[in-house]
């Protein structure tokens, strides 16, 4: 696997060691000690890693860990996480990314928990909301940098009666991005990274660069997999294992699809079934994908290994066979309100500095600023009109939706099968219409997750009432 190397900025190309047996994430135990209620504290930290080399590396760690701990709860459970933030000078919030929770429970950036200080988050996981989903702080101002230094973690809500066979297992994948200087630090934010989105040298799993898997032939594995870069636009393929898609950002599809690829955008989910039949080595890489920008020199995320699964001659014990029905999902009828948002990207220049906005409807983020109000209850048909030179990945708050039709360039499609998401990429020029109904009254945030555009403007708020 080659490096995704780029010519930006004063950093070096570090070389990390490459197949290591991957590390399962660490689980964030419930201290509870009764069923249906998830009791545990997280706390964000500055730590150091050792990344490759020598070098220790300041991050910013949950637990001592980056990626934070895997936090596992079952629909219908009760939830409670005391946040202790102690990142040194800095407010920050945890962010439950695509979980149903109410508006103050969300860890929007309106709702800050300052340097030194604890708070409670806790909601109820209702039936029906088993899936992938993540935590990440979204302080104003800061969430981009505190993500890319390393405070990310998954959140699987499991289903009290799951239709995927248990002998496949379950294994989160959570890819992050890593870029390291000389000195084993992680560099600031450039001017560049703000427009692109940061892209740094190395795409890790778990932490890990290139870890190895070994599994027997034959073997079916379920896969979790979690694209927490800033920026990362990730054209996923198995070379020698044949891949279905089980699951989106919400939870199962209604029924497997086999895919011989997929694009898991910034703070996208997709659950996986991976048959590795033939003995040898599989691996998990990425093909080039065209995001829009970057510049000469700059990577296009293609042609990384990411996983290498060893598959040994001697034959798994025998699987049972993924259900042709998953979970049936309803369609999301007629909606009471159209709303249309375009994104856009404005750039000022002259000889002594570079400004760059990213806009929603014309405007750049105001935290005092409601920018539409809808009702609780009310299914809403959201046309978001990408008019800029580069995708950006769409994400709405507090609810999942249904995406009904994209269009580009005159052509329009219909999404091949119905699936729950939190995140969708509307690619540069593209227009991507969807369902969404918010259940719970206050502020939601939407924006783009590529956070250093989320950063520098593209963001609103929707009040429900
Ligand atoms: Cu994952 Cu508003 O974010
Ligand atoms: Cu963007």
């Amino acid at each position: 696997g080659g490096h995704a190397g780029h010519d930006m900025g004063a950093t070096a190309q570090a070389a990390l060691p490459e197949g290591e047996a991957l590390r399962a994430l660490p689980l964030l135990a419930n201290e509870a000690g009764r069923p249906g209620l998830f009791k545990a504290r997280l706390t964000a930290e500055p730590a150091t890693a050792r990344f490759g080399a020598d070098k220790d590396t300041p991050i910013l760690a949950y637990n001592g860990t980056s990626p934070g701990p895997l936090i596992e709860a079952y629909e219908g459970d009760r939830v409670e996480i005391t946040f202790a933030n102690r990142i040194e000078g800095e407010p920050s919030t945890i962010h439950w990314h695509g979980m149903p929770v109410p508006a103050d429970q969300d860890g929007n950036p309106m709702d800050p928990v300052a340097a030194g200080a604890d708070r409670v988050y806790a909601f109820d996981l209702p039936e029906g909301s088993a899936g992938s989903y993540w935590y990440h702080p979204h302080p104003h101002g800061r969430t981009a940098e505190q993500v890319y230094r390393g405070l990310a973690g998954a959140f699987v809500v499991k289903a009290k009666a799951d239709p995927v066979p248990a002998a496949y297992g379950d294994t989160a994948l959570m890819f992050t991005d890593l870029r390291l200087a000389a000195d084993g630090s992680m560099p600031d934010n450039t001017m560049i990274d703000m427009m692109n989105g940061r892209v740094g040298d190395h795409v890790l799993v778990n932490g890990q660069k290139n870890p190895k898997l070994a599994v027997a032939a034959g073997a079916k594995r379920r896969l979790r997999l979690y694209n927490a870069t800033n920026a990362r636009f990730l054209r996923l393929a198995f070379a020698n294992a044949s891949m279905t898609v089980i699951g989106s950002d919400g939870g199962l599809l209604e029924a497997p699809v086999a895919a011989d690829e997929l694009l898991l955008s910034p703070a996208e989910r997709v659950e996986l079934v991976v048959a590795f039949d033939r003995p040898g080595t599989a691996t998990l890489t990425t093909l080039r994908y065209d995001r829009g920008w970057m510049g000469p020199g700059r990577p296009t995320d293609a042609g990384l290994t990411l996983l290498t699964v060893g598959v040994s001659e001697t034959p798994a014990e025998a699987m049972p066979p993924l259900p042709e029905r998953l979970r049936p999902i309803a369609p999301l009828g007629a909606p009471a309100v159209s709303r249309r948002l375009v994104l856009t990207e404005s750039m000022t220049m002259n000889a002594a500095s570079m400004g760059m906005d990213f806009l929603i409807n014309g405007k750049a983020f105001d935290m005092g600023r409601v920018d539409f109000v809808a009702r609780a209850g009310d299914i809403e048909l959201w046309e978001i009109v990408n008019q800029a030179d580069m995708d950006h990945p769409f994400h709405i708050h507090g609810t999942q939706f249904q995406v009904v039709e994209r269009e580009r360039d005159g052509n329009v499609a219909k999404p091949p099968y119905l699936a729950w998401k939190d995140t969708v990429n509307v690619a540069r020029r593209e227009t991507v219409r969807l369902l969404t109904r918010q259940e719970r009254p206050g502020a939601r945030m939407y924006h783009c997750h590529i956070l250093e555009h989320e950063q520098l403007g593209m963001m609103g708020i929707v009040d429900v009432r």
